[in-house]
């Protein structure tokens, strides 16, 4: 079994990946950012969408949204935030290198960190081979990571992030040649000890740019931030957008 499919992941530290000021950044990210700009109407998928953080206020700004998600536990919290919000999306429970819905979509969001999960490079590849196959013409997949540039910056730091009466402790390795990254999260709350850790590939923006390039997409650019700021020495996230021709 992949790490990435083990619920104990996303539902045991569920409260430090989606604490509510996320679902918060999400309603200001759609409202206000060029790169997740949508119209009425416009057919938006959000691959790996987990509890629902985009689909929400996407649904609210009038997309018709797709979300799709290989954990059933997201699935439910991501049903739920809709039906809090009283807004409607399809979800949808599957794997990411299974997913095709040939030219179903406007727009296709993959946010924070939710590519480069498999170890083999081929997988990651057909990842976007899918989502180029499921846009329209002249539709866009947008790609939002930890760049590898960025992330040098301040690997090798432990950090510690207090949590619901607790702390969790997170310490990165570097693996394979600056080509895979090793999160290891201990949360400690009082006498319970959680323990996860996390696999993902580390991208510099040339390497992602490049995949876009070589299953098809066009115009291939890369972001720093939200706001559409250049991905140079003040860039906080690796954002990566390519059109299909
Ligand atoms: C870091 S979370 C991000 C969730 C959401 N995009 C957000 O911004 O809050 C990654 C999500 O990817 C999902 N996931 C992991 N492996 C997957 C796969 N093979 N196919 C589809 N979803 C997957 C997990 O269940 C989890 O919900």
């Amino acid at each position: 079994m992949g790490w990435y499919e083990d619920d104990d992941v996303w539902v045991g530290f569920a409260d430090v990946m989606f604490p509510p000021h996320r679902f918060a950044e999400a309603e200001r990210l759609v409202a206000g950012s060029p790169l997740l700009k949508v119209a009425a109407g416009d057919r938006v998928l959000d691959l790996a969408c987990g509890p629902g953080t985009h689909v929400v206020p996407l649904a609210r700004h009038g997309a018709v949204v797709t979300g799709v998600d290989l954990s059933e536990a997201m699935l439910v919290r991501a049903r739920e935030a809709c039906e809090r919000a009283r807004v409607r999306a399809r979800l949808v429970r599957a794997d990411m290198r299974e997913h095709v819905e040939p030219g179903a979509y406007d727009l296709v969001v993959n946010m924070y960190t939710s590519f480069g999960y498999f170890t083999d490079p081929g997988d990651n590849l057909v990842v976007l081979r899918n989502v180029h196959t499921s846009l329209a013409p002249g539709g866009r997949l947008l790609v939002d990571v930890m760049g590898k540039e960025v992330f040098a910056g301040w690997v090798g730091r432990p950090q510690a992030v207090d949590v619901d009466g607790g702390t969790v402790y997170m310490r990165d390795t570097v693996l394979d040649d600056w080509t895979r990254l090793r999160s290891d999260w201990t949360w400690v709350r009082g006498d319970e000890v959680r323990r996860t850790s996390l696999h993902s590939t580390l991208y510099s923006a040339a390497e992602l740019r490049g995949l876009f390039e070589a299953v098809g997409f066009t115009d291939v650019e890369c972001f720093g931030d939200f706001d559409a700021s250049p991905y140079d020495n003040h860039a906080r996230r690796l954002i990566v957008r390519g059109t299909r021709a």
